[in-house]
């Protein structure tokens, strides 16, 4: 399998005559930036030009970061740097200055960031402790000419919250073993119960755990995964971090894995394990291992628009939340969708929980309560089949009580001026919920963009189903049965929808409460 960057080289040279017509503008400037069409409002994404991957994320003194793959001279993917954002609240973000720029090793591309409280790695100055950004070096020159040892992993430090960063002289701190092309997207996390640090590797069909004492020397432990999961794609991005089951002392590990392609409606998606790790090895939970096997997924978002996500680190111990965020975006066509000044946004943060159902243990993900204050004056939905008009940018509480019949077939529509529409929807014979979004717009730039509708099982069997929606210009996140099932869908109308209707085709179904938001925006 071709790693993906190798189809963006085209566009990138393309992407390169562009910068060179058009002058570059500071990320700071003030500007008519966050106006354009289809830009999201509460969304994060860059002032500019390209970005994908999240990177980096850590919290540290009151400030969540997030750094993102970003290639600052055109709007396609190219030489990758890590830009850089903060957030107080997880809502506003403050842009930065790039953090990491490519060097002589080559492009920065993913991985995670730490916070070395012991200062194991003796990069802390002052008694204060470093943070440490762990990332993979991809060098082009090593993979133009065919070498397949072109990915190592390389190290840098920031002494002062993160605004400057110096990479290690002695990098790359793991250079490539295989050789192996893909080798990358390190996530690494204090592991209490070895005492050591611990990085979670992609490497082409698996990940490789490495451990490490002072994140600059890493000895090789195992590997997971060649015969679990699904394989129609590289492995990228993984996450591993333990989880308390949901109302029990019982503790497990949840591994994600970002795959691309062979995400379950095409292109990129992300799948998640569920074990136990003891310090050394990652072993499937056993009723878990059932259903991860003969090239069968999990999947934590049931959409085409979440990729590449993990989790924060060092969110506090009086916190407690594992709080997640991926780039709302797919690799099918992330490069050409109908945007201006920038490409692509991230996701909503959200926040995991790890719940034992009747078909096993399942990730739950809700969105941040701190999304909350962003809650203009509520309005409300009565009823179905009356069209009500709305912001673009707003959040639908709705709550339907289904009727015993066993046929309803329903949902929420979104639509605008145009006869333009995008409908989420449950049809309860099939047990599916299917988001269709072949009447949402202009897709003339991707055949693979309209596709036909995404479905997925629903997992509870409540007769109340809540669908929890958050729109945003050009996407839709829907959380339904609190968290059981996301999906996180684009779409790109000519026009901003501006009207919603709760639709009914087929049996009975009562909304109990029907609640619009219109949601404040978060740019100045
Ligand atoms: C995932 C990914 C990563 C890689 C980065 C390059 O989207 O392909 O595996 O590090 O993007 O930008």
């Amino acid at each position: 399998m071709d790693p993906i960057w190798r189809i963006p080289i085209l566009l990138f040279i393309f992407g390169s005559f562009n910068a060179c017509t058009e002058p570059m503008n500071d990320q700071h400037a003030a500007s008519s930036h966050y106006r354009e069409p289809h830009r999201p409002q509460f969304h994060f994404s860059p002032k500019e030009k390209w970005m994908n991957d999240p990177n980096g994320m850590v919290y540290y003194e009151g400030e969540y970061h997030l750094f993102y793959q970003y290639y600052p001279d055109s709007t396609v993917w190219g030489p990758m740097h890590w830009g850089h954002a903060i957030s107080r609240d997880l809502v506003h973000w403050e842009h930065l200055p790039i953090a990491l720029y490519p060097d002589s090793l080559g492009y920065i591309f993913s991985g995670s960031a730490v916070v070395d409280w012991n200062n194991t790695s003796g990069l802390g100055i002052n008694g204060q402790p470093p943070l440490v950004a762990i990332f993979t070096y991809h060098d082009p020159d090593g993979e133009k000419a065919k070498r397949s040892d072109y990915q190592c992993q390389g190290i840098a430090n920031s002494n002062d919250k993160g605004r400057t960063w110096t990479k290690y002289d002695g990098n790359p701190v793991l250079p490539n073993r295989g050789p192996v092309a893909d080798f990358r997207d390190p996530k690494v996390i204090w592991d209490e119960g070895s005492g050591q640090w611990i990085m979670a590797l992609a490497v082409y069909d698996h990940v490789e755990f490495w451990g490490s004492k002072d994140l600059k020397s890493w000895a090789h432990l195992s590997d997971f995964g060649k015969e679990w999961g699904m394989h129609t794609g590289v492995w990228e991005c993984p996450d591993l971090f333990p989880m308390a089951v949901e109302g029990s002392d019982v503790q497990k590990w949840v591994l994600l894995l970002s795959i691309n392609p062979g995400g379950p409606n095409g292109g990129s998606a992300t799948q998640y394990f569920v074990g136990h790790f003891d310090g050394k090895t990652f072993t499937l939970d056993e009723s878990f291992a059932n259903e991860v096997k003969d090239e069968r997924a999990i999947w934590l978002d049931a959409g085409r628009d979440n990729y590449a996500g993990v989790t924060w680190s060092d969110i506090p111990g009086e916190d407690g939340r594992r709080l997640f965020l991926g780039w709302m975006s797919n690799w099918e066509y992330a490069q050409v969708v109908p945007t201006g000044a920038w490409r692509s946004a991230m996701t909503i943060p959200r926040v995991l929980n790890l719940k034992k159902t009747e078909a096993g243990y399942r990730l739950f993900a809700q969105p941040v309560e701190e999304l909350k204050a962003l809650r203009q004056a509520p309005i409300e939905i009565t009823g179905t089949g009356i069209k009500t008009s709305i912001s673009p940018q707003t959040e639908l509480v709705l709550d339907f009580e289904i009727s015993d019949s066993g046929d309803a077939n329903f949902g929420v529509e979104l639509s605008n001026g145009k006869g333009e529409r995008y409908r989420f929807g449950y049809d309860q014979a099939a047990n599916l919920f299917y988001s269709d979004r072949t009447q949402s717009g202009d897709f003339s730039f991707s055949e693979k963009f309209a596709g036909k509708p995404v479905t997925a099982q629903r997992l509870s069997k409540e007769r109340i189903l809540r669908l929890h929606l958050f729109i945003d210009a050009a996407s839709a996140e829907i959380f339904a049965d609190d968290g059981a099932d996301v999906l996180t869908e684009l779409f790109f109308p000519s026009e901003d929808f501006n009207q919603v209707k709760i639709y009914v085709e087929k049996g009975t179904v009562e909304l109990k409460n029907g609640t619009g938001y219109p949601l404040a925006g978060i740019w100045p």
